[in-house]
């Protein structure tokens, strides 16, 4: 009997350990954690919540060992007689009252520092004025005259302080390991700064359900030295150079000649849309469509053909919001888009 019940738990206790190794794995190097911190608040939270973390698994290992011996030592015996009775024990009581209430008061204060000393926006922060849309990140920098979208550059160790505004709908403005969460609300303005202390790449996600493809409005930082950053800004000042191939003129004529600019901005030409990114540096990023699909000029054509089958929802839909293009209409644009670095 016992036998049996014990083989019948082991298909169960397999489909457990499978289900966590597909958990585990689902944690590929593209997914950010807040484990990681890579900016002075994400750092901050991070050593607060190893601080409770820690204290919890000491309470944690204290009660079960109590809780263990408990059971084994106390536990019926055959022949046992009635153990003695207790009605309450004064200081037992006060003690266990008073010990969780002192561990709360320190994790109180230490929450209450944390948080105090990451809401003030330091004086000098950099400053980036990030608009949600359904489904990607607009992205100003109002005092270097910089406009892009989905990837944004900031230098390191370097505060920068970030307004989130939404022309839509709700979306929450979320880089795991630089900071946030922070909710973007239509109709007002939310703050949030990080000062980030490693360079490189750094992931983040719309973390408010906000429609078909929120989960397709993703974004990166990149944080790079200062000179990196200095080089950046400057390539984004410039107007992008004019086209030189036959192929990408063509594919500029039909561009400012299409609908795209109805919505598209390309600095130095008459695309002055704003419902749609900046595309004036497009090939100086690294993906486009809210950040999800790698640039180039392969996955662009793809794009103009047929936008709804990489990323359903977006406002553009071949036949209905932009006409269908021809193939040579396609390898036109799609060589002009290629060029604007
Ligand atoms: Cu925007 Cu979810």
């Amino acid at each position: 009997m016992r036998r049996s019940i014990r083989l019948k738990f082991i298909p169960t206790l397999f489909s457990i350990l499978a289900l966590g190794l597909l958990v585990v794995t689902g944690c590929s190097s593209n997914s950010p954690t807040w484990l990681t911190p890579a900016s002075t608040n994400a750092a901050m939270v991070t050593n607060l919540f190893n601080l409770i973390f820690g204290v919890s698994v000491v309470v944690f290992v204290i009660v079960e060992v109590l809780l263990v011996y408990s059971v084994l030592r106390f536990r019926r015996k055959s022949n046992d007689e009635m153990p003695t009775q207790i009605h309450g024990n004064s200081r037992l009581e006060i003690a266990w009252t008073l010990a969780p209430a002192i561990v709360l008061v320190i994790v109180f204060a230490f929450t209450l520092q944390t948080l105090n000393a990451i809401e003030e926006t330091p004086a000098n922060a950099l400053k980036v004025k990030v608009t949600g849309y359904q489904w990607w990140w607009a992205a100003e920098y109002p005092e270097l005259g910089v406009t892009t979208a989905s990837e944004l550059h900031v230098p390191v160790n370097q505060a920068v302080s970030f307004t989130l505004e939404s022309k839509d709908v709700i979306h929450s403005f979320w880089v795991p390991e630089l900071g946030g969460k922070r909710d973007v609300v239509p109709g007002k303005v939310n703050t949030t700064w990080f000062r980030p202390t490693k360079v490189g790449t750094f992931y983040g996600q719309c973390a408010e359900f906000c429609g078909v493809a929120h989960a397709n409005m993703r974004f990166a930082i990149i944080v790079e030295t200062q000179e990196d950053f200095n080089k950046w800004v400057g390539d984004q000042k410039k107007d992008p150079a004019a086209p030189v191939s036959d192929l990408a003129k063509q594919g500029e004529q039909e561009f400012l000649k299409g609908i795209c600019i109805a919505c598209h901005t390309v600095n130095g030409t008459v695309a002055k849309g704003v419902a749609g990114p900046n595309l004036t540096h497009l090939s100086s990023r690294k993906t486009f469509a809210g950040g999800t699909i790698v640039l180039n000029k392969d996955n662009l054509k793809a794009w103009l053909k047929d936008p709804q089958a990489l990323k359903p929802g977006n406002l553009m839909e071949a036949g209905k919001t932009i006409p269908r293009l021809t193939n040579a209409q396609i390898n036109a644009l799609a060589e002009y888009l290629s060029g604007l670095k």
